[in-house]
């Protein structure tokens, strides 16, 4: 973002208050920042405060010579490299629908031939609405950017989506190049082995070392996703834009998981997660006893096939470690678990597989194959990631085709 013009408008939302945030981290990124307010803005914001953390004039209105003979509507709407309204309210998505230009802000979009990126922060309820959902398709049909919003807990009350994106995840959004194969998507990854406890000391685990999952999450959020990276034991530094929650067990994560993948595009499932646990895990560590030991083991949950299994649920990519008649199990795995694509790599060989930094993968989906080859595990996970987003998009464009067929036909 080094020196380009940013517009930051700011509508009348309780998100307002992190718009300040918004302002430093986009000048962090290099960014010249001018801020301008609506009437409902600064019911909630004073401007000094955008004044103080942009380092340029606060804008808020339109007809005023004052601020005219300072920078214009039309200077404001020339200077900008971009347009960025956040948060962007169902009031002030409406109108910019509806092409209304009542004070500055709108005037301003109306006036600009930047491109124009829009926040929304708002009530569950409003953003669900269908004026809303009409709204903001209208918006992107004419090629206006919409971020967000994210669900969680409302300043409200409610708990839904409407929760405008956090500022450090806007500006990532922000610097990814428009069209990336991801932009805008949320993915899911599991990465690494899970540990089953037997006792306090001792566990069942695997040889996986992480680093095929840690690529796959790095080469998504290259891909401009929003990563969400559920990981087991594993000492690997966090890639940059992934958001990483650790876990032990196969039980935490399924939950974890289950908790994160709602909404999500895209999962991939690349950890090695452990078969079965100890149905019990002794409090205390376990005395050597006679020389026979048996450990009673209970079946782990099949983490993959419950997210393919959800209703809505996410594309699911899953992986294969074989070590013989690799295309047949995979396939096996495939349809077993109702997964989308599984990228299947021969392990047991010298060089690849587990712990190594290469890797070799054969990607099969329901009717079709690519070999992706032999590579570093980083190179393989950008073309995975590449081949699954073709695929995610040639999945909704059936799905929107579909969806017209199944309309009756009017007339
Ligand atoms: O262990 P398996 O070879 O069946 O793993 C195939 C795929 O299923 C992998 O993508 C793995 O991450 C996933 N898996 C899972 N939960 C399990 C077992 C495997 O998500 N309990």
């Amino acid at each position: 973002m080094n020196g380009e013009n940013i517009v930051l408008g700011v509508t009348g939302g309780i998100a307002a208050y992190k718009s300040a945030e918004l302002v430093r981290r986009l000048r962090d990124a290099g960014a010249d920042v001018r801020v301008v307010m609506t009437r409902g803005a600064r019911a909630f914001v004073a401007p000094l405060t955008f004044q103080a953390v942009s380092g340029n004039p606060v804008h808020t209105e339109l007809l005023d010579d004052k601020a005219e003979a300072g920078m214009g509507h039309i200077e404001l709407a020339r200077w900008a490299g971009r347009v960025v309204v956040a948060p962007a309210t169902a009031d002030f998505i409406a109108r910019l629908a509806h092409g209304l230009a009542d004070d500055l802000l709108s005037t301003l979009c109306l006036a600009t031939t930047a491109p124009l990126i829009v926040a929304p922060a708002m009530n569950q309820q409003m953003w669900s609405h269908p004026a809303t959902q009409d709204n903001c398709r209208l918006l992107e049909e004419r090629g206006v950017r919409i971020i967000g919003p994210e669900s969680g807990s409302q300043a409200c009350g409610d708990t839904g989506p409407g929760r405008m994106t956090e500022p450090s995840d806007l500006v990532a959004a922000l610097m990814t190049p428009p069209g990336a194969a991801l932009a805008d998507r949320h993915v899911v990854v599991t990465a690494g082995p899970t540990y089953e406890d037997i006792d306090p000391v001792r566990f069942i685990g695997n040889r996986s070392s992480g680093r095929m999952g840690f690529a796959v999450a790095a080469a998504a959020a290259a891909a401009g996703a929003r990563v969400s990276m559920v990981a087991g034991p594993v000492r690997l530094p966090t890639p940059p834009g992934v958001e990483r929650t650790d876990v032990r067990g196969a039980v935490e994560m399924r939950d974890t998981v289950m908790r994160v993948v709602r909404g999500a595009d895209l999962f991939f499932g690349v950890a090695a997660v452990a078969d079965y646990r100890p149905r019990q895990q002794a409090g205390q560590k376990l005395k050597k006893g006679p020389d026979r030991q048996h450990l009673d083991l209970v079946s782990n949950p099949d983490i993959i096939a419950e997210v393919a299994a959800l209703e809505d649920g996410p594309m699911t990519v899953g992986f294969a470690a074989e070590t013989e008649q690799l295309e047949q199990h995979a396939r096996e795995k495939l349809s077993a678990k109702r997964l989308d694509m599984i990228a299947a790599n021969r392990v047991g060989r010298a060089g690849t597989g587990f712990e190594s930094e290469q890797n070799e993968i054969l990607l099969l989906w329901p009717g079709g194959e690519r070999h992706l080859g032999k590579g570093s595990k980083r190179q393989l996970a950008r073309s995975l990631v590449s081949a699954a987003a073709d695929r995610l998009r040639d999945r909704e464009s059936i799905e929107t085709r579909t969806d017209q067929d199944s309309r009756p036909a009017s007339g």
